[in-house]
């Protein structure tokens, strides 16, 4: 099977891997890939949202699967394009009407509403209600939760300490903070309590498998301080996510989301990404993406004995029948290296010197590309993952960071703590 994997981060870096694992795989294209990507496949120079360039790549190279790794082409309507002009090609990855679920907070409250998914009590307003949207903000208590409702790169969601700053941030974001994403704002109750991922590969008929657990961690800083970022690092398993937890998970969150669907004649194959609060041992969505998360998948794909090809096809065909998702009962962990200055600015175009083929870990590379003669150079904020098995998560972490600390470039910043939150004695 020919398959054009779409994408350029961590996701991708670890998915290809993956696919490349496969003896289903035949060629494996990356569009456009990453300076890790060619080790498991071609990178292809496409961008992921000129849906005619790929359209033309993937009749030249008679692709069979194309699998979407980020949410701007879902969002955009890649499935519905390729269904008019490429009849036949089978996709991972929802339809506008599905990634509405990651492109609209407002659209995934409501369908949260319709199907009794727990989440946090919210209202969503729009410039012309400024009033209704203050005296709603004086029915919570402190924090105030505000999100732009369509994509704002991960940058959409204010948490503020006052009634004030609430209402203040609250203007700005109807005055177009986040452009066109943020002219509708939902505004939420805050939830206390410590996130986790579940994945879920779904046919569109009923059919689905969860993916092992993770956790990331979103700040820059140790101890959850600091801007949110794409992701500093994740672990999987997530000990708090016990078997009576998922348990709960399935049954109040993960049917009732793919009932859901189909009761509203959503045809979703593909990822679909929980956020997860655990709330007093009582999952409630945070939010839906219609992707595997970064850097979650950098541990979630290790974690996966059976074979990704088999499972994603399955899915795009409306079919996973008994098809197995089994999970590698090691722990994984993964640590990521940015950029100094990021998420603020930072450089591009280091060279990174050290150990790039480390025997214990997987490099799993984001921001990086090879420059004309081979040499191996940054290219985003963050740059580069270190994965590891461990018998223990604590096992786990030891041997990412010894693999992160042997790479080095300009500037290079890392967290300490990942997974230390979850890890019990
Ligand atoms: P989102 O983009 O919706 O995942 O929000 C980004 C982050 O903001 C989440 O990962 C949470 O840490 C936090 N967050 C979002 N909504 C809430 C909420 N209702 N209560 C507490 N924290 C929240
Ligand atoms: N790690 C969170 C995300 O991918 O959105």
């Amino acid at each position: 099977m020919n398959i054009l994997l779409l994408g350029s981060g961590g996701r991708e870096c670890a998915i290809a891997r993956k696919i490349s694992q496969s003896p289903r795989a035949e060629h494996l294209y990356i569009a456009p890939g990453n300076g890790g990507t060619g080790a498991y496949g071609q990178n292809v120079a496409l961008s992921p949202t000129d849906f005619p360039a790929i359209a033309d790549f993937v009749k030249a190279n008679a692709i069979d699967l194309l699998v979407v790794g980020n949410e701007d082409p879902l969002v955009a309507g890649i499935r519905d394009y390729m269904a008019q002009h490429m009849p036949g090609l089978l996709i991972v990855g929802p339809g506008a009407d599905g990634a509405a679920l990651e492109g609209s907070k407002d659209f995934a409250k409501e369908f949260m509403g319709r199907h009794g998914i727990p989440t946090a009590r919210h209202k969503t307003f729009t410039a012309n209600e400024i009033e209704e949207a203050d005296a709603f903000l004086a029915t919570l208590a402190a924090p105030y939760v505000l999100k732009a409702d369509g994509l704002a790169a991960g940058k959409g969601v204010l948490i503020l300490p006052t009634l004030d700053e609430a209402r203040k941030s609250l203007r700005e974001m109807l005055g177009g903070m986040f452009g066109q994403s943020s002219a509708k704002v939902v505004i939420e109750e805050f939830l206390s309590g410590i996130e986790c991922s579940v994945f879920v590969l779904t046919d569109g008929h009923g059919g689905y498998r969860v993916l092992p657990v993770a956790k990331d961690y979103k700040r820059i800083g140790e101890g959850d301080t600091g801007p949110n970022t794409g992701g500093m690092g994740a672990v999987s398993p997530v000990p708090f996510a016990d078997a009576e937890f998922m348990a709960k998970v399935d049954e109040r969150i993960i049917r009732p989301t793919i009932q859901g669907l189909i009761a509203e004649g959503i045809d979703y194959r593909g990822f679909i990404f929980l956020g997860l609060i655990n709330v007093g041992g009582d999952p409630m969505v945070i939010e839906y993406n219609v992707r595997m998360g970064d850097p979650e998948t950098e541990v979630v794909m290790p974690r996966l004995l059976s074979d990704l090809v088999d499972l994603m096809e399955g899915a795009a065909k409306g079919d996973l029948a008994d098809i197995p998702a089994e999970h590698d009962p090691r722990c994984a962990a993964t640590v990521m290296a940015v950029s100094g200055g990021y998420p603020g600015s930072y450089g591009k175009g280091l060279p990174m010197t050290g150990d790039l083929n480390p025997a214990e870990s997987i490099l799993f590379h984001a921001g990086t590309k090879l420059d004309a003669d081979g040499t191996l150079l940054t290219s985003g904020g963050r740059v580069i993952a270190a994965t590891s098995y461990g018998a223990t998560l604590a096992e786990a972490l030891e041997k990412s960071y010894r693999a992160i600390d042997a790479i080095d470039f300009d500037g290079k910043y890392l967290r300490r703590d990942i997974g230390q939150d979850v890890m019990k004695n």
